[in-house]
């Protein structure tokens, strides 16, 4: 039987995003030759150095060229030199939307041995899904300034859902939910030991049903008419606000929450700083029939940037949501458990410069254990 090959874009990006990045690809290699399939890689120096030396954010064709990989694994993006919005808006969210990545996918999954900042919690309490809507919303642009720099200036920014892109959401957080329920999703969820306890799906929906009266009327019909279909998903709604409460108290009544874009940005900062921190959040922007890109959720880092001191954990919890979404689900598993094994017996501390070891001496680590 000839090995399958993945064909991978990398876009390292800027500040310590290629130092993750290098982390992720020598444990992917790792995985690939152990696990017998293959990963043709092509880079993309895209990102703040490059549209400083030649002031172009991203090439004409970039969209398209990524149209022809498997997937996007990527390091950060943001520059310290470059006016705030301009890499953001022209690079990570211009990927996102013309890739129709419509999915953010943030695990909110506590380690072994990972410090969390919530008294008395264990991995037994922290361990759930955000799925974030990745393409509408405020994110969409709809607005505009107008009578700019005058007293009565006024400025708009809409937040903006259709039906389809509500319901494609939701859909899928339903599918998730339902896999994690029979144990087929790559983040733990619910084991055996749940089920036989009783425990079982339950969908989230957070939003602000209260103030926010037109967009999330839709969002919560369309979410009470796709609920009829999954009734083996239990159903719960909550305000954005508890929401934040809740995930820092309650964390264990939570198994998939599914959001807006603005408020699942806000809430996976949230979610992360509980798991540990930036060092440590993976996420997928999912496009379910197309091209996904993979990210560590932290950003570019810039003052731990060339030290060889940034945790790489995240881009390699990346790496291996990456490989569990091209099927390589025994890799992905494999690189999952090193990961947690690695927390539990290893790193000091999940922050930069405190692990006890370097950035490449922990995705060495990761490489040693896997099984
Ligand atoms: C994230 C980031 C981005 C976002 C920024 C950099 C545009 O905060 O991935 O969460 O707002 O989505
Ligand atoms: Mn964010």
């Amino acid at each position: 039987m000839s090995r399958k090959t993945y064909r991978i874009a990398v876009i390292p990006g800027d500040g310590t995003g290629p130092e993750v990045v290098a982390e992720g690809l020598k444990v992917l290699k790792a995985a690939a030759s152990k696990f017998s399939f293959s990963l043709k890689t092509e880079m993309f120096d895209w990102g703040g150095k490059r549209y400083l030396d030649t002031g172009v954010v991203l090439p004409e064709n970039a969209v398209e060229t990524l149209k022809k990989f498997d997937a996007v694994f990527l390091g950060a993006i943001g520059h310290p030199d470059v006016k705030p919005g301009i890499l953001e808006k022209g690079i990570l969210l211009k990927l996102r939307f013309e890739l129709d990545q419509y999915i953010n996918l943030r695990p909110v999954k506590l380690y072994p041995g990972v410090e969390t900042p919530l008294a008395g919690k264990t991995p037994e309490d922290i361990d759930y899904v955000v799925v974030r809507e990745n393409t509408g919303g405020l994110y969409s642009g709809v607005g505009g300034i107008s009578m700019k720099g005058t007293k009565d200036e006024v400025a708009v920014q809409s937040m903006v859902y259709n039906r389809t892109q509500v319901e494609r959401c939701l859909r899928y957080a339903f599918e998730l939910a339902n896999r994690r329920h029979s144990g087929k999703s790559p983040w733990r969820g619910l084991d055996k030991k749940d089920i036989a306890a009783g425990k079982t799906a339950k969908l989230t929906l957070c939003g602000k049903t209260n103030v926010l009266t037109y967009v999330f009327d839709l969002w919560e019909r369309a979410f009470h008419e796709i609920a009829v279909e999954y009734p083996q998903v239990k159903t719960d709604y909550c305000h954005v606000d508890a929401t934040c409460m809740w995930m820092v108290k309650n964390p264990d009544w939570f198994d998939v929450i599914v959001t807006e874009n603005m408020f699942g940005d806000i809430i996976t900062d949230l979610g992360a700083i509980t798991q540990g921190g930036m060092g440590i959040a993976a996420g997928g922007n999912i496009n379910p029939n197309g091209v996904s890109m993979f990210e560590p959720i932290g950003g570019s880092a810039p003052k731990y940037t060339g030290k060889g001191i940034i945790n790489p954990l995240a881009a390699i919890a990346s790496a291996a949501m990456m490989l569990d979404f091209l099927g390589e689900k025994k890799a992905a598993a494999s690189i999952e458990k090193s990961v947690m094994f690695v927390t539990g017996n290893k790193l000091k501390s999940m922050a930069a410069g405190k692990m006890g070891y370097s950035t490449s001496e922990t995705g060495d680590l990761v490489i040693e254990n896997l099984k």
